[in-house]
């Protein structure tokens, strides 16, 4: 059952939480605890949060669940019970916030409203992110399925994130793609459009040496010199990559 031990973790949790939230929310700085408890409806959320997966490591039944649903009503953050959540974890203005069952996230974690970290399909077991350390996700991200959010990692509004995510990056986009990588940026897509494959090209070149080895070996059965006129030989494409302008 719920132990005294248990009841000092929380409390510690909520002590941290109501900290995350005047650290980095601006609008946060001046005001006091009873302030952001009762006003703040990321903080609300997590406190409850904090009690729910108390009670469902303790597999207290369906209240863990109940008061999942009664903050959801209330904040319109949901968060499963079971999730697993770090410590200084903060979510600003919050609204439209799903966490799934499987979903775990580090310590100094920061999501924004609109955020999911979702499952894919209906397999049971690990199905939602796993979110590192010190990860920042902009409003309306989804992360879907049992990817890894590297530590450090920064997600950008409204990206789709559906694979791992290195450490120390910023991904951006539908899909989500790395737009910088410990502070550089990534190397583009390949932009050369000049030197793009020829099938056309490969083909008839290929053809050409075949008829040139032909004519070749006839010329040494009839026993004279090879022709002189031979199949023109396609040149490769010449010019400056547009990737360079
Ligand atoms: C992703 C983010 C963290 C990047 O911030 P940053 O480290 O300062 O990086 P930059 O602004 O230099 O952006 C890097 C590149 O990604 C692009 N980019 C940034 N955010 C993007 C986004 N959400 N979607 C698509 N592209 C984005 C930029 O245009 C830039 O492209 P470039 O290198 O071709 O110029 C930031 O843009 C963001 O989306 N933060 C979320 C903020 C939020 O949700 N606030 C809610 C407040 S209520």
């Amino acid at each position: 059952m719920l132990g005294l031990g248990t009841l000092r973790r929380v409390v510690g949790e909520i002590r941290a939480d109501v900290g995350a939230a005047r650290d980095r929310d601006p609008a946060a700085r001046g005001a006091g605890t009873f302030q952001i408890l009762a006003s703040w409806g990321g903080v609300q959320a997590l406190l409850s949060h904090r009690v729910a997966h108390a009670l469902h490591e303790t597999d207290v039944p369906a209240l863990p669940m109940a008061l999942s649903y009664t903050s959801r009503a209330v904040t319109g953050i949901e968060i499963h019970p079971a999730a697993r959540i770090g410590d200084d974890f903060f979510i600003d203005h919050g609204s439209g916030v799903v966490i799934g069952e499987t979903a775990e996230i580090g310590d100094r974690v920061t999501l924004y409203q609109g955020v999911t970290l979702g499952g894919t399909g209906f397999a049971r077991g690990k199905r939602h992110p796993t979110v590192g350390d010190n990860v920042t996700v902009g409003s309306g991200a989804k992360l879907l399925g049992p990817i890894e959010v590297g530590h450090g990692a920064k997600i950008g509004a409204n990206t789709v994130v559906i694979q791992d995510v290195p450490p120390n990056s910023t991904v951006v986009g539908n899909p989500g793609h790395p737009v910088r990588i410990e502070g550089s940026k990534v190397e583009g897509p390949d932009t050369d459009w000049i030197h793009l494959p020829d099938p056309v090209a490969d083909a008839i070149k290929g053809l050409s040496e075949r008829i040139g080895e032909l004519e070749r070996q006839l010329a040494e059965a009839r026993g004279g010199a090879p022709p002189e006129e031979r199949v023109r030989e396609l040149r490769p494409k010449r010019g400056p990559s547009s990737a360079g302008g």
